[in-house]
């Protein structure tokens, strides 16, 4: 079974819990790792929970996770809306991708609403707070399981 799922975490998602708490939810970065992995090891799946502040190293680390990984899940964070580099290494990437955001990011101010990733991604989530890292695990477990 495939079953290792990479969660990749964009800038300044390392404070949550610090920021912005009307748009993130009081929940810490820590906290959110822990229920990713609880959630994941409850269905079975591996998971590596991993956040960078750095383009180019979000560009490696989704480079590095073809040969790694059956999935990813991407929130992309402020890159979603610039970054070309992380659209075409995600293009690169042949098996499912889940786009995450805990905010309704097309509620939001006008540079937010545009993603450069959405249309090359699986799937989306978006607006259901920190909830949505859950949802997007058990998502990947179905995708992986066709
Ligand atoms: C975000 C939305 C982005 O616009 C923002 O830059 C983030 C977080 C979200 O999860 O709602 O950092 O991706």
């Amino acid at each position: 079974m495939n079953n290792k799922i990479i969660i990749i975490n964009g800038p300044n998602l390392n404070l949550l819990g610090e920021r912005e708490q009307s748009q993130y939810g009081s929940i810490t970065f820590d906290e959110l790792k822990e229920n990713c992995l609880r959630k994941s090891k409850e269905l079975g799946l591996k998971v590596n929970f991993t956040q960078s502040n750095i383009e180019g190293e979000i560009v490696n680390i989704i480079q590095d996770a073809r040969k790694n990984f059956d999935g990813i899940v991407i929130n992309a964070a402020a890159f979603t809306h610039t970054s070309v580099a992380i659209r075409d290494a995600l293009s690169l990437f042949k098996k499912p991708i889940i786009e995450l955001h805990i905010s309704n990011i097309y509620k939001r101010e006008e540079f937010r609403q545009k993603s450069l990733i959405s249309d090359i991604v699986t799937g989306g989530i978006f607006g259901l707070g920190s909830e949505g890292y859950i949802l997007a695990i058990i998502s990947m477990q179905n995708l992986l399981k066709k």
